[in-house]
């Protein structure tokens, strides 16, 4: 048996380059071995990607993309596909883990600043993904049919109509009929499952081969390729296999306990993940009393909702996404990580995360006078965190990054 999968390993290297590919991408791919907790979300995003591609091809095989039967055709896989429920819950729990994930990830980038150079590109697709992952959950949200999918929906198409001259037009053209009707189902659910799924994959590659040409950040922002050994091997590396292959194993059994204690115990996750008003079908006469998105598009939703006017809201919630590919340019420390950048670095950090906190409750809460203000002050905070950037990260002391890693 050993010597028949030796002797297809050599058949297979013979025409494709098999060891090759692990040996530059896996075994002797040198990463810093500093890596701490914050490092263990990239394999986890991989890894929430290919429970929601595995989950949803059985989702599909199950649901019906009709008007008339979408809403059924859920509550069919909840009562009658065997193990139905299951997999639904894996795929809408797998939703919101994998903005938990991003977050953290993000979250990462910004503490050590991962996005400096040689990463600027790196970072850029990073943001496409985001970009594509908010793009791929408003598209799944409406395919239950549940009523809060259809007035979701309905609310975010129409801030297309705010676009002076082509707004009319193009939230018909979006939504294929003059409001959400079958025919933006339809279209939606083709775009959920195969268009999207599709560019995600090539992004996700690209996003790894960048990584994998300029080699990985680490914790104290030293670059390990700048101190090798004679053989070419960085002094501060150690290969990804098996070293964080293992450590990357414990990640996700971690990751997969908590997982799986919401699909199984909390798969609403207290009307966070699952919306009350979605457990009934659409309905054109009955718009549900809040209209909210789902928790993670809540901090750019209080965005668009602190401003009084309806284009100028919009333009700062694609302002607040967009802001994000620029940061690169807008840090202007010498040093990559917040260990050894200085205080105002690390206060504006904090006040950020607070307001981006803030934001994503104050969007989930119908507006008041009150919240109103403190929606408009937390903007301006998220706004000013990044725009100030170039001066505060200039002006203030950093301290000296070792040569090594220690
Ligand atoms: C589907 C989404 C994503 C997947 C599957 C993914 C995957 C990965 C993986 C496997 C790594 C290497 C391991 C690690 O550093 O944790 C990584 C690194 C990185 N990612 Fe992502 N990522 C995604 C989204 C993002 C986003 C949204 C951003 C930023 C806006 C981003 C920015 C970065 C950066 C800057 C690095 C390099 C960090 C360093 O080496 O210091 N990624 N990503």
């Amino acid at each position: 048996m050993y010597t028949l999968i030796k002797n297809l390993e050599i058949w297979i290297n013979k025409r494709f380059p098999l060891d090759k590919l692990w040996k530059e991408h896996m075994s002797q791919y040198y990463a810093p071995k500093n890596f701490n907790f914050w490092y263990y979300f990239g394999s986890l995003a991989l890894l929430v990607f290919g429970i929601q591609i595995l989950s949803g091809i059985w989702l599909a095989m199950f649901y019906n993309p009709s008007s008339l039967e979408a809403f059924d055709s859920v509550e069919y896989i909840m009562r009658d596909v065997k193990y139905g429920w299951l997999i639904r819950y894996i795929h809408s729990t797998g939703a919101s883990f994998f903005f938990v994930v991003l977050y953290f990830h993000v979250f990462r980038g910004l503490l050590y600043g991962s996005y400096k150079k040689p990463r600027e590109l790196l970072w850029i697709i990073g943001v496409l993904l985001f970009l594509c992952l908010m793009a791929e959950c408003f598209f799944g949200y409406l395919l239950p049919w549940g009523n809060m999918s259809f007035w979701g929906a309905q609310v975010i198409t129409s801030l297309f109509g705010a676009i002076p001259v082509v707004g009319g037009p193009l939230v018909e053209w979006i939504r294929g009929d003059y409001a959400v009707s079958g025919v933006t189902l339809n279209r939606f659910f083709s775009i959920h499952v195969s268009a999207m799924p599709i560019v995600f994959i090539v992004l996700i590659a690209t996003h790894l081969i960048a990584l994998h040409e300029v080699g990985s950040g680490n914790p104290d922002g030293i670059e390990i390729k700048e101190n090798k050994n004679e053989q070419g091997i960085p002094l501060d590396g150690i290969p990804m296999h098996p070293y964080y292959t293992v450590k990357d194993l414990f990640g996700v059994s971690v990751f997969l306990t908590a997982f799986f204690s919401v699909v199984f115990f909390k798969p609403d996750f207290f009307s966070l993940f699952l919306e009350g008003p979605n457990f009934t079908p659409a309905d054109q006469l009955a718009t549900p009393e809040h209209i909210a998105p789902v928790w993670y598009m809540t901090p750019y939703y209080a965005i668009l909702r602190a401003i009084p006017n309806k284009l100028a809201g919009i333009v700062a919630m694609g302002a607040s996404i967009a802001i994000l590919f620029t940061l690169p340019w807008l840090d202007r420390s010498p040093v990559k990580s917040m260990r050894y950048k200085g205080i105002l670095s690390k206060i504006s950090l904090f006040i950020f995360i607070i307001s981006f906190f803030i934001l994503g409750y104050l969007g989930m809460e119908p507006p008041s006078a009150t919240k109103t203000l403190l929606a408009q002050i937390c903007s301006f905070i998220y706004f000013a965190f990044f725009l100030l950037m170039p001066i505060y990260s200039s002006i203030e002391k950093c301290k000296t990054v070792p040569n090594r890693v220690k």
